[in-house]
């Protein structure tokens, strides 16, 4: 056999190095294998079936929409968005910090599985009703609305300790949560816009009342909180009361997806820790402080939201053979 020889000035090695590198280059510019129309002949109505179930839904309780956007996202940062935050069982995701006592929704995603599957039966994964789920809640909100990738594939495996470790926690310092989210290839504009997730729904006093009562040797209160707005937090969530009682995220247009929730932080009227430090803290002052009154401007904020979104729903999935497509979101198949 002849001996192959590279050296940096022949004409042979310049190829294979080119060669090599458009090998490479193509695997990490490839995001995903995802195509918004993936399901067009095994199930074409599926889109408007879940726009019903999720209409239905919210018409139920408005709230539903915040609890269904959040349900994509917790599942995304975890094991990537495989479905894997909707398996039952005390060592899942439903147990873990984050989710325990908090995430919502899981008997309207039952409720949609079981109307696709009447009329598509083991075609759809429940990872993609969760994305849909998630677009329409936006968009029936008041929010902006796009075309939805689609074609992940269920996991097999719940993964609570990922459900504790890459989910952000409202304690987190910016610099944490900037890091959490680069862990899963998101960026800095990816935590700020889709922090604006916090324009609808709700949060339960033990997620901020840490900033009402003996804050820091020097603050009572936290500093960056309106004062008016920590009076009123106070009487609603008092020491030692009841942690599960929720308040709005967005008290200035709680139900509708709006640009509000800059709006707030701007006037120190972020709910959340970790809403604040977004406009307040002093990292935010050179990395996410402009961006926050960026999006003050709504039209902004939802170009950026709906590409943040995309980004968050390529995080990992599982397409071609690899995992399976649920029949049960609650459990894996047989
Ligand atoms: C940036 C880091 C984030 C932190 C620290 C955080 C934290 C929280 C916390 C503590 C709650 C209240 C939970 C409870 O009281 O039970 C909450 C609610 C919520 N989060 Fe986030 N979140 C973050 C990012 C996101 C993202 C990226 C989205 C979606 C794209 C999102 C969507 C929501 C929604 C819609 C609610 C309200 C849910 C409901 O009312 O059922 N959050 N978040």
């Amino acid at each position: 056999m002849p001996e192959l020889r590279l050296e940096m000035n022949d004409p042979n090695t310049v190829r294979v190095c080119l060669l090599v590198s458009i090998v490479l280059l193509s695997c990490f510019c490839v995001k995903s294998q995802l195509t918004t129309d993936f399901y067009s002949s095994t199930c074409p109505n599926l889109l408007k079936i879940v726009r019903k179930q999720v209409k239905d839904a919210i018409k139920r309780e408005t709230r539903m929409a915040a609890s269904l956007l959040r349900l994509h996202f917790h599942d995304c940062f975890v094991n990537g968005c495989d479905g894997s935050v909707l398996l039952d069982g005390s060592n899942g995701e439903k147990f873990a910090g984050p989710n325990l006592n908090s995430a919502r929704g899981f008997e309207v995603v039952d409720s949609i599985k079981r109307a696709v599957e009447s009329q598509c039966s083991g075609v759809v994964s429940c990872a993609d009703i969760l994305a849909i789920a998630a677009r329409d809640s936006v968009l029936l909100s008041g929010g902006p609305t796009w075309k939805v990738l689609l074609g992940r594939r269920d996991g097999l495996v719940a993964n609570q300790t990922g459900s504790n470790t890459n989910i952000p926690s409202p304690f987190d310092t910016l610099d944490t949560i900037i890091n959490k989210f680069a862990n899963v290839g998101l960026n800095t504009i990816d935590v700020v816009a889709l922090s604006g997730a916090h324009t609808i729904g709700s949060a339960r006093c033990v997620t901020f009342s840490n900033r009402l009562f003996n804050f820091s040797t020097a603050d009572a209160v936290d500093p960056t909180l309106d004062s008016t707005m920590a009076a009123d937090l106070q009487s609603l969530c008092p020491e030692n009361g009841d942690g599960n009682k929720t308040t709005s995220l967005d008290r200035n247009s709680i139900d509708l997806f709006d640009s509000h929730y800059f709006t707030n932080l701007v006037n120190n009227k972020g709910l959340l820790s970790s809403d604040q430090i977004l406009f307040s803290s002093d990292e935010a002052l050179s990395i996410t402080k402009a961006i926050v009154e960026k999006y003050t401007d709504s039209s902004t904020f939802f170009t950026d939201f709906v590409n943040s979104m995309i980004n968050m729903g390529n995080i990992n999935p599982l397409t071609g053979s690899n995992g399976e497509i649920r029949k049960n979101c609650r459990v894996v198949n047989s």
